[in-house]
Parts: C-alpha cells; structure tokens; sequence
C-alpha cells in the first residue's frame, strides 16, 4: 500500500528530476534526484546491487520534511534512481522520516530502520521533534511501514537520554544471527553518547548500553552513529554537532568522529583507544558504512555540512551530493581511507610525467580536466635544501582555482576553495596535518565536476571540498617555492556508457 504522500512525491521527481541534463550533475557521484540532499541511509549490498538511500526533499533545494530517496548501482559509481522510498504520511513520522539504515532479512526481504519525527507541542506552545525508531519492510523498492511503529522510543532511553535527540539508528547483523543497532542521544547537557540496542528478529528490541559517550570532549549531540569491526577492531563513527576546533585535528561546528578500540570481552564495555577526525577538509558529514559482499568495508558521506550549505546558491534545481565511496582498513591504530577501487575502471588516456624537478609555476602537457584522478608524489629537489611550499591548483582558468597546498616544515596539508565559485562568506579553507619525512608526500586528488577528494599518503588524511567553479575552468598548474621533484600520474574518469 502506498500512501498518497509517497505517490505524489514518486510522481513529482520523476517528472522534475528529468529537466536536469546530466552535465548538471557530478560525472560519478550520486547527486539528490531532485531537490534536496543530506545523509546517507540505508547504505547495504540487496539482491546483488548496492542500494543507497539519502535525507531527500524532492520539492525544493532547501532542506524541509524528510523523505528517502533511493538509487542503486553495481559498481557505486554509477547509480540508477529507484522511486523514493519513505515519505512523512504516518502519525509517527509526519514531520519526517529522519535517517536511518537497512538490512537482509532471513526471509529476503530488506529491512529499514529509521527515525520517525513528530512535532510535540510544548507547555509554552513551542514545539519540539519527537523522535523514535521505527521499522519499514519492503523487497528493494516498495517498502511498507511496520504496524507497531514505533519500535522504539523515550521508554526505552536510560534515565537522562532526551526524546528530542534520539535518531539515525545503524543496524548490523551479529554473528549468531540476531541484530544489534547503534542510535545518537545526548544526556540533559546535550553532551552525545551512542546507545546500544539488541533484538533477535529486528523487530522487537531492548536496551543494552550505551556504547560510547563524549564525556564533553567532542561537540554537543551526536548524530549518525555507525559501530562495526574492522581489522580485528572495532569502530566507532560518529557526527557531532557544535565541535569546538582542537589543534588540526577537528574543527569548530559540525564534525566527524572516529574512535578505534576494544570491546571487553566479560562485560562488552567498549574501550577507546584512539580518536581521529574523518575527513580534514570542508565538506563531508554523517557518513555511513556498509560491508561488501568481498568482505571490504565501504564507508559513504554526505558530501556537504551543515555549516556550509550557504555556499551553494540557492536558484539551483538540486542541492547535494554524496561523497565517493571509500574503502576503510587500519593501520597503525589510525583509519586508513582509499578511493574504492571500482573507480580504476573509470580511467582513461593515461598521462605519466616522472622525475619533474622545478621551482616556481609549472603546467605540465595533458594535464587539464575536471573528472580527473592524479597522483603526485612529491620529494625535494635538492634534499640539503628543503622547499617551502609545494600547490597544485585545478579547477582554474584566469579568474578561478582551487588549490591543496603543502608546507613541509609545518607538515600541513591545506585545501583552499576560496575561487572556486562561492559568493558567500563561509569557511573555505582548511588545514591538516600530516604525517612527512624529509619532504615526502604523496597526493591521490579526485576531482568531479563539483568536488575535490585529497587522499594523503594513501589514505592516512582525506581531505574534501565541493566546488562551484564554472566547467570550462580545466586547467591544472603545479607551483613550486624551493625545489620539487614530482612524478605525476593522470587519468581521466569517464563514467558515461
Ligand atoms: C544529520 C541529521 C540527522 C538527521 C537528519 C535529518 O545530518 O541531522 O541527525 O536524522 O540529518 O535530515
């Protein structure tokens, strides 16, 4: 049974979705089908494709009451929209069918875990969200609420969770074939924690603990949690909001969080042991992972924040797109981020360039383009005498460019985009500091028609931007203060089919 609202909502984008041409679009990164993008849900591999589900507001570039958008793809490159999923046409959830995730049934049907929001009027007539979990069952692309909806709610909090900050539940499958899931709260104090919930069907389900909680150390409430094993350890990924800047390593407003520990074995209590931020640049939140049917664990972000949306403008038919997806491992105790390796299918017209000494501005032959995937890998000139500062800049003609810096004395990586479009007064730099011995760096830099992704010494830093740079800005130079000595190797990623 569809509900009107969800029918006029499938109707409404399949008509306004097609008026995009699809050079408007990012070449290889799914891009909201209409309307308004955030956070990906319900990320999971389902009869044999990869199903993504995203926030969505199909009527305007603004966010306002949540649907689930839905598209699949074979290679998570190149996606096919599938009608949208869930639309706000419940008592539960008419206020929004917040974030959530998916998972197989024994029976083969997928299952949907999300947030069902309602508004509650309050004794001063204020009104705040409710906000409760609840479960959505359907066969890959029509999905049909559960009738005791919601499956969870404020009875199921411990003592001091708020009811007003209790979303984004991450279901996963245990080894003994019952579920667990992962849900953002936050005390009286906003202060976020990450609570633990199990079932044994995915249906019914009781309060188990709560898994981690910031103890006032990263931002306020957290959202988007995500809890999965990874090289024999275990993760946690969070979003928190309202972040105060700690060195290089988060910055002020909405952030990302990773904490790598233990779960201890006699009472399941997770030891930290390590924190890091997941993405260093500007635009990326609330990713999600899934596990891929080889075992690799894939994570994808919202590749936007929620403190820099302004610097879209606003007279665009679609807002929001998802970042690359990415393959997680660790190393060293440290996350380790690389491109997914799909990507490599998409490579065209090699153009190597190696053993480049220079200082000063270089442009080096076929290299140009805005769907690009490029390696540098840098080394002094003259190891006695170090280079100050090392920049490529892309996405530039006479009047833009955007460019990733690196200071090898500092050892700070930088991604600036502030040419590259924005006519808003947001952050558009941001800085990183990396690991560098004598100068070495290696960048991996994908660029699509309106994103830069930075990967850092094969994935120990990422660093992400959009951009809203005009397209015929192609150009790609190299600058040098000192002496560098580079190989480049350039591709360009050609999705069309
Ligand atoms: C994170 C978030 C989630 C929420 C959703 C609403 O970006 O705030 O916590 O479920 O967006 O669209």
């Amino acid at each position: 049974m569809i509900s009107q609202v969800l029918r006029d909502a499938r109707k409404y984008e399949e008509t306004a979705g097609k008026a995009i041409p699809e050079e408007m679009r990012p070449g290889f990164h799914l891009s909201t089908r209409i309307g308004w993008m955030n956070d990906p849900n319900g990320f999971s591999f389902y009869n044999g494709e990869y199903h993504l589900f995203y926030q969505y507001n199909p009527y305007s570039s603004h966010w306002d009451t949540m649907h689930w958008g839905h598209a699949v793809s074979k290679d998570l490159l190149h996606w096919r929209y599938l009608p949208a999923a869930l639309a706000p046409d419940t008592d539960y959830d008419r206020d929004g069918c917040f974030s959530g995730s998916a998972v197989t049934l024994p029976d083969g049907r997928q299952l949907l875990l999300y947030t069902g929001v309602a508004k509650e009027t309050q004794p001063d007539g204020g009104t705040c969200d409710l906000q409760r979990q609840c479960i959505a069952v359907g066969d890959g692309m029509d999905y049909e609420k559960y009738a005791k909806n919601p499956v969870l709610d404020d009875t199921d909090l411990p003592k001091d969770g708020s009811r007003y900050d209790f979303r984004d539940p991450k279901i996963f499958r245990k080894k003994d074939g019952s579920y667990g899931c992962v849900v953002g709260n936050c005390d009286e104090n906003r202060d976020g924690r990450v609570l633990l919930f199990a079932s044994e069907d995915g249906f019914s389900w009781r309060f188990e603990r709560i898994l981690a909680a910031n103890h006032g150390r990263f931002g306020k409430m957290w959202e988007c949690p995500d809890f999965f094993e990874l090289d024999g350890k275990q993760v946690v990924i969070v979003s928190p909001q309202d972040m105060l800047p700690q060195g290089f390593e988060y910055h002020n407003g909405n952030g990302t969080l990773c904490l790598i520990g233990e779960c201890d074995k006699e009472t399941g209590e997770f030891v930290e042991e390590h924190n890091q931020s997941v993405d260093y640049g500007i635009d990326f939140y609330a990713p999600q992972t899934t596990l891929a049917p080889d075992g690799r664990r894939i994570m994808i972000g919202w590749m936007q924040n929620w403190d820099t949306c302004p610097a879209n403008s606003s007279d665009q038919p679609w807002f929001g797109q998802m970042s690359l997806p990415r393959e997680l491992s660790i190393q060293d105790g440290r996350l380790i981020q690389k491109p997914v390796r799909e990507i490599e299918s998409l490579r065209q017209n090699e153009v190597r360039h190696e053993n480049i000494t220079f200082t000063d501005v270089l442009r080096l032959d076929g290299v140009t383009g805005r769907r690009v995937d490029m390696e540098i890998k840098l080394r002094p000139g003259d190891a006695e005498n170090i280079y100050r500062k090392f920049a490529v800049r892309f996405a530039q003609n006479d009047v833009y460019q955007t460019s990733v810096s690196f200071r090898p004395y500092e050892g700070i990586v930088k991604v600036d985009r502030k040419f590259s479009g924005s006519r808003r007064a947001v952050i558009h730099q941001r800085r990183s500091q990396v690991r560098t011995e004598g100068g070495r760096l290696t960048l991996r830099i994908i660029l699509d028609r309106f994103s830069a992704e930075i990967f850092v010494n094969d994935g120990e830093h990422v660093l992400t931007a959009t951009m809203y740079t005009e397209q015929a800005a192609d150009g790609i130079s190299f600058f040098a203060d000192g002496q560098v000595t580079m190989d480049v190797v350039k591709y360009d990623l050609v999705s069309e089919r």
